[in-house]
Order: structure tokens, then sequence, then C-alpha cells
């Protein structure tokens, strides 16, 4: 089981897109995928059909303990292999309740589902049941961020190319340096350049980036109009657009990634 979190302090960036294709591009390679979404948005939730918004949602139970099984917390989608952990306001106030309850534990939440078991697929264990975790987080860093860092092995930052888009990247880095007092080995992979047109304006944010020293940029996934098209279809793009520059993006990216092709 390896487990990337999708991080970014600045929203619309493409996190939860990039969440989306990736846990997508994944299961059609044949790998079995877990999606946490870890935002009180429930973006993720939406995308996979999954969004109950009057609920107190799995996301916000992981995060408060207040579960006993694993299958309480775990739905599936519509995509044989790809579940999710969902998110919606309830969040919120879980995330408020841990940062006031200073005597309790606050971190140590998300890690009791990596040990726990899973019955729906004959009592395994949820970390051995799936090849990957995808944690699509919101643009801040609260207790469920750090909760979430703890069971991390990668962090992806997905980010859009303007003048500030590396403004709150250095806050990232600190917080990664303290997360790993919890999980010494937590990495940040790279960036990953998203909604990319080639303008000159862009194209030379990009060269600029890719030339820091400090910054590994994984791939570049391009804009493309049929993105917004597709937002009503809750599908992820390969499925609504299979050519498109940002579905064919996030195959090469998954493909990069994975070894795998598809
Ligand atoms: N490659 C792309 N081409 C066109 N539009 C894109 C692309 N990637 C993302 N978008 C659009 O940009 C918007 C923001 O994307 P997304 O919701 O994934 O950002 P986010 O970082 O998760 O935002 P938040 O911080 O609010 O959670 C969405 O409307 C999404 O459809
Ligand atoms: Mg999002």
């Amino acid at each position: 089981m390896k487990t990337i979190s999708i991080l970014n302090l600045k929203g619309g960036v493409g996190k939860t897109f990039t969440a989306v294709n990736m846990a997508y591009e994944l299961h059609r390679r044949g790998y079995n995928v877990l999606l946490i979404d870890n935002d009180k948005q429930g973006n993720l939730s939406k995308a996979y059909s999954r969004y109950d918004a009057d609920t107190y949602s799995p996301a916000a139970r992981l995060l408060s303990g207040d579960w006993q099984q694993a299958d309480e917390l775990i739905q599936c989608t519509d995509y044989k292999g790809i579940d999710i952990i969902t998110a919606n306001m309830a969040l919120l106030g879980a995330t408020w309740q841990l940062t006031a309850c200073a005597e309790e534990m606050q971190t140590g939440r998300y890690k009791r589902l990596a040990e726990a078991e899973i019955e729906f697929y004959g009592s395994c264990a949820v970390w051995g049941k799936y090849d990957y975790c995808i944690i699509d987080n919101p643009p801040d860093i609260a207790l469920n961020v750090i909760n979430a860092l703890e069971i991390t092995d990668e962090i992806i930052v997905p980010v859009k190319i303007d003048e500030w888009a590396l403004e709150g990247l250095d806050i990232l880095r600190e917080q990664i340096e303290d997360a790993k007092q919890f999980n010494p080995d937590l990495k940040l992979k790279g960036v990953l350049v998203t909604s990319y047109q080639n303008t000159d304006g862009e194209a030379a944010g990009r060269e600029w980036m890719q030339q820091q020293e400090n910054i590994n940029v994984l791939a570049t996934i391009r804009y493309s109009k049929k993105v917004a098209e597709s937002t009503f279809t809750f599908k992820p793009i390969y499925e609504y657009s299979p050519c498109c520059g940002a579905a064919q993006d996030y195959k090469k990216f998954v493909t990069e990634y994975t070894g795998k092709a598809r």
C-alpha cells in the first residue's frame, strides 16, 4: 500500500481533480484504490457520486475516532476497485472539536485505520486490501491534514502557473518537516503543473520552476475545455473525453508514476 496526499495550501489548483483522475487511472491499471476525502467541501465525494450532506460523514468519524469497524467508514463507488471514505461539513466540526481537546491525543486518528481490518472483503487488513490510498486535502493545514500526513508516504503538490504559484510552498515544507516527527518516511514527491495553457507567460513560469533545484516538477497536465463540460457528469475526465489533453496527460503521468502503461 502506498499512500499519496494531494496537498497545496492554495485553493482551486486542481487537487481534487488530480485525486479523481489519478484514482481512476490507477484503477484502469488494475490497482485497488482507497480514496479519503479529507476536505469538508466533499468535492471528491461528489465527483464519485457518494456525497451525502446530512450524515456525520465517515471522514469526520475517522478524525473523531467515532467508529468500530473500518466497514462503517468505507463505501464502494461505481467503479469496482475504487472505494471511498466520504466527507461533508461535519469534518469541520470534528476538526474544531479535536483542536479544542488539547488533553486528548490529537494525532494517530487516521493511523488507526491503517491498522484496522475490513470485513467486507473477507476479514483482511485495510492496508493489505488496497494498493494505493489517495487523500484529497483542503487548502489548509489543520489537524485533519496533520493526521493524514501521518499515514502518507508521498505528497504531490498540484500547482497552477501564475506569479503566486509557489506561494505557501515554504510553509508546506515546514509542515512536512514537523510531520516527520510522527512519520519519518514522509516525502515531498514533487509538484504537478495543472491546467497548463501554453502561453508565453505560463511556459516561462514552468521553465523557471523546472530550473529550481529544490522543486521536482513531476509532469504537466494541460488545460482542457472538456473539463468544465464534464463537471456535472460526475465522471473521471477519461470517461467523458478520453482524447482531451487533460485525460491524456493524467494517463501519461500515472504511467510514469507506476511504471505500468494502459
Ligand atoms: N486540466 C484542467 N483543465 C481545465 N480545468 C481544470 C483542470 N484541472 C482542474 N480544472 C478545474 O479547476 C477547478 C478547480 O479544480 P479543483 O476543484 O480540483 O481544485 P482544488 O485545488 O481541489 O480546489 P479546493 O482548494 O477548493 O479544494 C475546477 O473547476 C476544475 O474542474
Ligand atoms: Mg478540492
